[in-house]
């Protein structure tokens, strides 16, 4: 991992731990992610998407309001858009520079970007039938308030235990669990694994 990749790791692993702690590490985070903003869609491999894919496809009725988390420049927020025609996808993400990039690489009209923090979001509860988080740091609090009764959250990382921003599944499944979430399906697929699960 590059340093920057290990600073995302340490973050990650402090803030599922210590939620609070995001009040003094969200702003070197968000410069770092401002910085690589850029270049992010060319550092993007071929099969990150595989594990996000994985869990779409196990949806059994198509969300109609979706979230994507830590959208980065927008391509979890596209693959919704492509596999789900009646969906509108609000991508969001801290770093400003990064929703600039989204917005100039995305041509969607079901498709918004804002800048948003996850730990503090600007929407109602139980606004989305779905959630998706890729490569993303969760925030459980507010991801179990914006989740509707029935709908779900999908958590995504591209290379599995490799990716620098991750949560190993039982950590996943403990959080989502105290907060009403079950029905957990753990998926592998391209380098990547995803957990998707459902809000009682
Ligand atoms: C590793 S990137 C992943 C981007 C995108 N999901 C992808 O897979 O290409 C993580 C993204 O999460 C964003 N992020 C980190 N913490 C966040 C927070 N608390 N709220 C919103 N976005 C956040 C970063 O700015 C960055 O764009």
């Amino acid at each position: 991992m590059t340093s920057g990749q290990r600073f995302a790791r340490v973050v990650t692993d402090l803030v599922v731990r210590w939620p609070a702690l995001w009040r003094i590490l969200r702003r070197p985070m968000r410069a770092q992610f401002d910085k690589l903003a850029p270049q992010w869609e060319g550092i993007r491999m071929p099969d990150m998407l595989a594990p996000a894919e994985a869990g779409l496809e196990r949806l059994t009725s198509p969300p109609r309001r979706v979230l994507d988390l830590g959208t980065g420049t927008g391509a979890v927020a596209r693959l919704v858009a492509a596999r789900f025609p009646e969906a509108d996808i609000v991508g969001a993400d801290v770093a400003e520079q990064m929703i600039a990039e989204a917005r100039r690489v995305t041509d969607s009209p079901r498709i918004t970007f804002q800048v948003a923090d996850a730990q503090k979001l600007p929407f109602p509860n139980g606004a989305f039938d779905l959630v998706t988080l890729g490569n993303m740091i969760p925030f459980f609090d507010e991801l179990a308030r914006v989740v509707a009764p029935g709908g779900h959250v999908l958590i995504a990382y591209s290379a599995g235990a490799e990716t620098p921003i991750y949560v190993p599944p039982e950590r996943l499944r403990s959080e989502l669990e105290r907060r009403g979430f079950a029905e957990f399906a753990e998926l592998s697929a391209g380098r990547g694994t995803s957990l998707l699960a459902a809000k009682s």
